[in-house]
C-alpha cells in the first residue's frame, strides 16, 4: 500500500534514542554454512496437503548446485501501462476487483461506473488486492485462490467518488475490504479461471464475525458495549500481507487498521503512540455512520484490530481467528517457520517508521490433520522483538510481563497489557527500530530469514532516531533487504544477520561518507522493496513499492505529482513502473521479472505446487499522489486491466505461465 498518510508510517514520534552504534555501520557480514538440509522438507508449506513441493525442491537443489537460479532473461525498466514478462512467458488476469467471488445464488456482474451496492460488493472481489495464498484442492490443477484486499479507493468505489455519503457508501466500503476465497481451475489450454460458483467461495468484510484467541482474548481492554465478552470482533481492515501455513491455513496482517478510527479528541498517551490525532480519521469516514470506529465513544475498539488473522479456507464453514499471542502491531505479515522438533515459529513485521520485527515461538508442535487439529496452536507460546547489534549479532528479547520492565509499576499489568501495547513493550525492552519491515520471507532452501525494510525518509532528520548498524542510511528513501540466520534452529534466542542488498538506483543515489551504499548490487535498479517471497527451488522474489509519498520530493527517481510543475501524469522517472525482481540468494544476483502497469504496486504472490503457475497481484493500478482517485477521471493515469476506455483501472490477479510449460523462473 502506498498511502499518504504521514501518521500510519510514522507514529513514533516520541521513539527512544537508538541504543546502537553508527560508528560500525555498514560492514558486510559473510554468513556461511546451513540449516538448509534441516529446514527444507519441514517448511515445504503444503507437505500437509500432499504437494508435490518434494519433487520441485529436488529439483531446486540440482539447479542450485550447477549455478544460478535464474533462468531468463531480465525484462528492461517500462512506463507503458500494461504488464511486462520475459521472452517466453504469458501474463493473463483472472479475478479483478468487482468480479463475483462464486457465492452460490449471489453472481452480481461488475458495473464499470462504480454503481454496484454495498451487497453486490460483499460477494465480489474486494479492492486492492495484497498478500494471497493458493491452497490446492486438486494439486497443480485446481485450489482456492485467497486473498487480502487492503484497502478502498473511494474514488473509484462509487460513481461520484463518494461526495454522497450515508450508511449504504459506508457499508459499501466495508464490504471492498477484507479477504476472498475464490476457487479457480486450470483449463485444457493453460488458461486459469474462477469456479463459479464454488462451495468454498468466501467473503470476510469488515464486518463478518471474527474469533479472538490468546492470552488479551476476553481481556477488559478487547471488551466494548457491542461485545462484552472481548472474544468476537467484527471484521478484518488492512490486510496486507500473507502467507500460508505448514498445517494448510492462512496468514494475514492486520496493517493501518488506525486510520479507520477517528480519533478522541484527546487522546491519552497509549492512543498518541498507537497513531490516534485528535479527531483525525484518514479518509474512509467510517465514524460518522457506524460509531464503532469512533474512538470518543467506543476507546477499546482499536484494541481489537492490529492482529495476525488465520482462516482455514479448507473448512468454508470456519470462523476465522485473530491470534493475540502474536502481539499487536501495524502488521504487514506473518510467515511460519518450523523448528527441528516441529514448533511453528511465526516472524512480523510492522510496517511503520522506527517500529518493530517480532518473532513468536510455539508452546506446542504441529499436530497432523490441518487447520482444525491445529486451532490452538498459535495461542500458547513466547513473543520476542528483535534487536540488531552492531558487531552482525542479534537476540530476540522476550515480551513476558513481569520480565525486565515489564512490570505493573511500568503500565503492563498482565500479558493482555503487554500483547495490546507491543509498541510500548518494544521500547521498554530496547528493540531494534526498523526502517518499516514488509514482508518478511523463510528461504526453504538456505535456511535464512529476509525482511524487507520499504523506506524512511525520516531516518536521521532532527528528532528523529539516527541511523544504527541495521538501518544504515539517513533519509533511506530506497530502502533494503536484511537477512539473519538463527543461532542453530529457528526457536533460538540469538542470530547473526547482514544486509542482502542496499536498494535505490544506482545512477542517482550517493555513497555514504565512507563509500558504502551505493544502490542494488547490478544492473537491475529497484527501489522501496515490499512483497517478498522465496519459492521452493529457493528463489527470492521482491516486489516494490516506489510511491511519492514514501520517496519524498527531490529525489532522482521519485514519480511526478502530475499535479504540480510540467510533467505529464505518466512522467516517471528512472525506476519505471513497480516490478517483481528475482534474486539467487547464493550469489547475490538479481534480474527484472515483471514490470506492472502505471501507478500500481506489485504485491502478494504464490505458486502452484509443481511451479509452473505463478500468481502476482497488481494492486492500485492508476493511482494518484494521495491515493485518491479523481471520480471525474478515473482512467486519468491508467485503465488496467480493462481492454475500454471508460474501464476503472482495478486491482488483479496476473497469471503468469511459460510458453513451453515449465517451471517460473528456472
Ligand atoms: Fe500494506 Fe506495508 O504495505
Ligand atoms: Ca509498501
Ligand atoms: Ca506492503
Amino acid at each position: 500500500m502506498a498511502k499518504d498518510f504521514s501518521t500510519m508510517e510514522d507514529s513514533n514520534p516520541s521513539a527512544n534514542p537508538s541504543i546502537h552504534d553508527p560508528a560500525l555501520q555498514g560492514r558486510r557480514h559473510v554468513l556461511r554454512g546451513g540449516l538448509a538440509s534441516a529446514v527444507a522438507g519441514l517448511l515445504s508449506p503444503l507437505a500437509v496437503q500432499g504437494g508435490a513441493l518434494g519433487a520441485l525442491l529436488g529439483a531446486g537443489s540440482a539447479q542450485a548446485a550447477g549455478g544460478g537460479k535464474l533462468g531468463f532473461q531480465s525484462v528492461p525498466l517500462s512506463e507503458a501501462d500494461t504488464v511486462t514478462v520475459p521472452e517466453g512467458y504469458i501474463a493473463e488476469v483472472l479475478q479483478a476487483w468487482g468480479e463475483p467471488v462464486g457465492v452460490r445464488g449471489a453472481l452480481p456482474d461488475f458495473r464499470h461506473d462504480g454503481s454496484n451496492s454495498a451487497a453486490d460488493q460483499a460477494v465480489q472481489m474486494g479492492m486492492h488486492h495484497d498478500g494471497m495464498g493458493y491452497f490446492p484442492l486438486r494439486g497443480s490443477q485446481r485450489g482456492l485462490l485467497v486473498m487480502n484486499h487492503e484497502y478502498a479507493d473511494h474514488g473509484l468505489l462509487f460513481p461520484d467518488g463518494g461526495a454522497q455519503w450515508g450508511p449504504e457508501q459506508v457499508a459499501k466500503s466495508q464490504a471492498a475490504h477484507g479477504l476472498s476465497v475464490c476457487e479457480i481451475a486450470r483449463q485444457a489450454d493453460g488458461r486459469w479461471l474462477p469456479v463459479l460458483p464454488s462451495p468454498y467461495a468466501r467473503r470476510l468484510t469488515a464486518s463478518s464475525p471474527f474469533r479472538v484467541q490468546g492470552p488479551a482474548a476476553g481481556h477488559a481492554w478487547m471488551q466494548t458495549a457491542a461485545d462484552p465478552s472481548g472474544r468476537r470482533v467484527l471484521g478484518t481492515l488492512s490486510n496486507c500481507a500473507a502467507s500460508r501455513t505448514p498445517w494448510g491455513t492462512y496468514l494475514s496482517g492486520e496493517e493501518n487498521f488506525i486510520g479507520y478510527f477517528r480519533g478522541p479528541n484527546r487522546p491519552n498517551a497509549h492512543q498518541t503512540r498507537w497513531g490516534l490525532r485528535p479527531g483525525e480519521q484518514w479518509g474512509y469516514r467510517w465514524a460518522e455512520h457506524d460509531e464503532r470506529f469512533d474512538v470518543s465513544s467506543h476507546p477499546n475498539e482499536p484494541h481489537r484490530f492490529g492482529w495476525v488473522v488465520e482462516l482455514d479456507p479448507y473448512d468454508p464453514s470456519s470462523t476465522p481467528i485473530k491470534r493475540t499471542a502474536l502481539g499487536r502491531a501495524a502488521h504487514e505479515g506473518a510467515t511460519v517457520a518450523l523448528t527441528k522438533d516441529g514448533r511453528a515459529v511465526v516472524y512480523s513485521g510492522e510496517d511503520a517508521r522506527f517500529e518493530y520485527i517480532y518473532k513468536f515461538v510455539s508452546r506446542d508442535r504441529v499436530k497432523p490433520g490441518g487447520g482444525r487439529a491445529n486451532r490452538t496452536l498459535l495461542d500458547h507460546g513466547t513473543l520476542y522483538v528483535a534487536r540488531f547489534d552492531a558487531d552482525g549479532r542479534g537476540r530476540w528479547l522476550p515480551l513476558v510481563h513481569g520480565q525486565g520492565p515489564l512490570t505493573a509499576a511500568a503500565g503492563f499489568a498482565d500479558q493482555g497489557q503487554v500483547l495490546i501495547q507491543a509498541r510500548q513493550a518494544s521500547d521498554a525492552l530496547g528493540g531494534t527500530k526498523m526502517d518499516r519491515p514488509e514482508w518478511i520471507a523463510v528461504d526453504p532452501v538456505g535456511g535464512q530469514v529476509y525482511v524487507t525494510l520499504t523506506n524512511n525518509s525520516q531516518r536521521g532528520a532532527p528528532g528523529r532516531p539516527g541511523v544504527d548498524a541495521a538501518n544504515p542510511r539517513a533519509n533511506n528513501v530506497g530502502g533494503h533487504i536484511l537477512r539473519w540466520r538463527e543461532d542453530g534452529d529457528f526457536h533460538a534466542e540469538t542470530f547473526r544477520w547482514e544486509h542482502f542488498v542496499l536498494a535505490g538506483d544506482p545512477a542517482t543515489e550517493r555513497a555514504d561518507a565512507r563509500g558504502r551504499m551505493k544502490g542494488s548490487r547490478d544492473a537491475a535498479a529497484f527501489a522501496c522493496p515490499d512483497g517478498l517471497w522465496v519459492d521452493p527451488r529457493g528463489v527470492l522474489w521482491i516486489q516494490t513499492d516506489m510511491s511519492s509519498a514514501d520517496m519524498g520530493p527531490g529525489v532522482a527517481f521519485l514519480k511526478k505529482d502530475p499535479t504540480q510543475g510540467d510533467l505529464g501524469p505518466k512522467e516517471v522517472a528512472s525506476l519505471g513502473n513497480n516490478a517483481m525482481l528475482a534474486a539467487d540468494p547464493a550469489t547475490g544476483e538479481i534480474r527484472r521479472f515483471l514490470v506492472g502497469p502505471v501507478g500500481c504496486e506489485i504485491t502478494g504472490i504464490d505458486m502452484t505446487p509443481d511451479g509452473r503457475t505463478m500468481f502476482v497481484n497488481v494492486q492500485h493500478p492508476g493511482e494518484t499522489p494521495g491515493d485518491r482517485s479523481d471520480p471525474a477521471k478515473p482512467t486519468a493515469f491508467s485503465s488496467w486491466p480493462n481492454h475500454r476506455s471508460d474501464g476503472r483501472p482495478r486491482s488483479a490477479t496476473v497469471v503468469i505461465r511459460k510458453r513451453d510449460g515449465g517451471v517460473i523462473g528456472a
